[in-house]
């Protein structure tokens, strides 16, 4: 048995040679921005670009260049893993596969926070443009039912409510169409450019001034996390959601080139579409009336009077951002299905509908634990806590890639990272300041999830782990 100071390594050969090959390449670069761009765009954008304001002033136009930079960086290093173990569980598997199971728990583990976590702020966020959508109209909807306690409120109901909604689509074996995931970036994009057009003529330069008003380096200043760095750390929320285009690796048609093309590509439009959205919010109002608004481009269109561009633009979000949490729920239960079914999780968590054959219980699980947790915590605490968990991912993907390129230098890469030492170490040291950059609670939660999850481990999947069982399993590639 193949084995390191991590414990077990994942036999993947069979993997690969199973799953190479099993799908049809149909994809070019135009549908893989296209995936990209629909999963990455959401309440990131929407809702957080109004937290990164508070946090870092008008530098929140740096916040993004520096999240955008580290994530292009993470993207390029997913997708040489992606090409080369194209199976289901992402980083879990690929730090599985290269460096040894307990890594790779903690990976799985702080997975759960980034797919779960993210579907509860994209549900938090939708909730947010729901409620204004509808109070714009003057409709007065009850405060109690609207917020958790932290707001003064009971729960945030339209957040539960959307959250259940998706799982409840998701069981019944719903999976987003090309077409449609098309459909949602142009109507995405659409409002977005909107919103640019209506916003930036009304840009005051003073508006920008000072542009760094908390410095760079992420601190604590009157009882908040500030700094550009502290609002890099969770606007990177808005990037993830790339790993969709990794994971279609085994589609592209021409990965070498189509993948480079729709990971960069992808990155680079919603780079650039962030920065642009970001100039226009943050240069036609002060960003201390942006500050931690649940509606933040609805607010700005509102306060310029173009009531109906502001209407339009809330109602792009409620019809697309439900197709992020889409995604990422079955992003979530994907890796819950490969930890069971590696023995890691109960069995339980694998088992298959026949008749839709979807993951039903462990959707469901999901979706309930999603729904609690947006119906009770803060926005921007959720958000933190996704981050950090992705952040935990990237930065086992960059060590990854590093330590399979000087461990096995001869496996046929389809795609190949470029200057994969530098781009690895880059991805590790940026995500690593990002993660030091989040709020020392947001950490101290991290620590404390991982503590559950390591003990959970040590009484249930150490022993029951499969590739830990298994004596079979020498032709692991390490
Ligand atoms: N990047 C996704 C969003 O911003 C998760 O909603």
């Amino acid at each position: 048995m193949a084995s390191s100071f991590f414990g077990p390594i994942k036999r993947i050969d069979l993997a690969r040679d199973e799953a190479s090959h099993s799908l049809r390449p149909s994809l070019s670069w135009p549908h893989l921005i296209a995936l990209g761009v629909g999963a990455i765009v959401g309440t990131g954008i929407y809702t957080l670009t109004g937290v990164g304001a508070e946090r870092a002033g008008p530098a929140v136009i740096l916040a993004f260049a520096v999240a955008g930079a580290v994530c292009a960086c993470a993207a390029l290093a997913y997708a040489e893993l992606a090409t080369l173990i194209p199976t289901a569980g992402s980083a879990y598997t690929y730090t599985y596969s290269v460096i040894g199971e307990r890594l790779a728990w903690i990976v799985g583990w702080s997975l759960i926070l980034e797919y779960s976590l993210a579907c509860s702020t994209v549900a938090v966020g939708w909730g947010g443009y729901l409620v204004g959508w509808v109070q714009s109209a003057g409709i007065t909807l009850p405060h109690e039912l609207l917020a958790g306690p932290h707001g003064g409120g009971i729960v945030n109901l339209p957040a539960v409510i959307v959250s259940l909604l998706v799982a409840g689509m998701l069981m019944a074996g719903t999976r987003e169409s090309a077409t449609l995931n098309i459909v949602l970036v142009v109507i995405k994009l659409v409002a977005l450019s909107v919103f640019v057009l209506f916003a930036a003529p009304a840009f005051q330069s003073a508006n920008l001034h000072p542009f760094m008003p908390y410095g760079f380096g992420s601190h604590v200043e009157g009882g908040g996390t500030k700094g550009v760095m502290a609002a890099a750390a969770i606007v990177f929320f808005a990037f993830y959601g790339f790993d969709a285009v990794a994971t279609s690796a085994e589609e592209a048609k021409n990965p070498g080139r189509d993948l480079t093309i729709g990971i960069v590509g992808s990155m680079a439009v919603c780079t650039l579409i962030y920065m642009a959205v970001c100039f226009a919010a943050i240069g036609s109002m002060h960003y201390t009336q942006l500050a931690n608004s649940p509606e933040p481009l609805a607010l700005v269109l509102r306060t310029l009077n173009h009531p109906l561009a502001s209407h339009l633009v809330a109602l792009a979000a409620l019809i697309a951002l439900p197709s992020v949490i889409l995604v990422m729920m079955y992003g979530q239960s994907r890796v819950f299905f490969v930890m069971s079914r590696d023995g890691l999780l109960p069995p339980l968590l694998a088992r298959v509908s026949k008749r839709t054959g979807t993951p039903v219980i462990t959707t469901g699980l999901t979706g309930v634990f999603v729904a609690a947790v947006a119906g009770f915590f803060r926005l921007d605490e959720i958000a933190e806590l996704a981050n950090a968990g992705t952040l935990m991912a990237f930065i086992a993907v960059g060590l990854c890639v590093m330590i399979l390129r000087k461990k096995r230098p001869d496996l046929v890469r389809i795609f190949k990272c470029p200057f994969p030492y530098v781009v690895g170490t880059l991805t590790v040291l940026g995500c690593l300041y990002l993660m030091i950059s989040l709020p020392v609670m947001t950490l101290v939660r991290f620590v404390l999830w991982n503590a559950i999850g390591l003990a959970f481990y040590l009484v249930y999947g150490r022993s029951r782990s499969i590739a830990g069982n298994s004596a079979s399993s020498n032709g692991s590639i390490n």
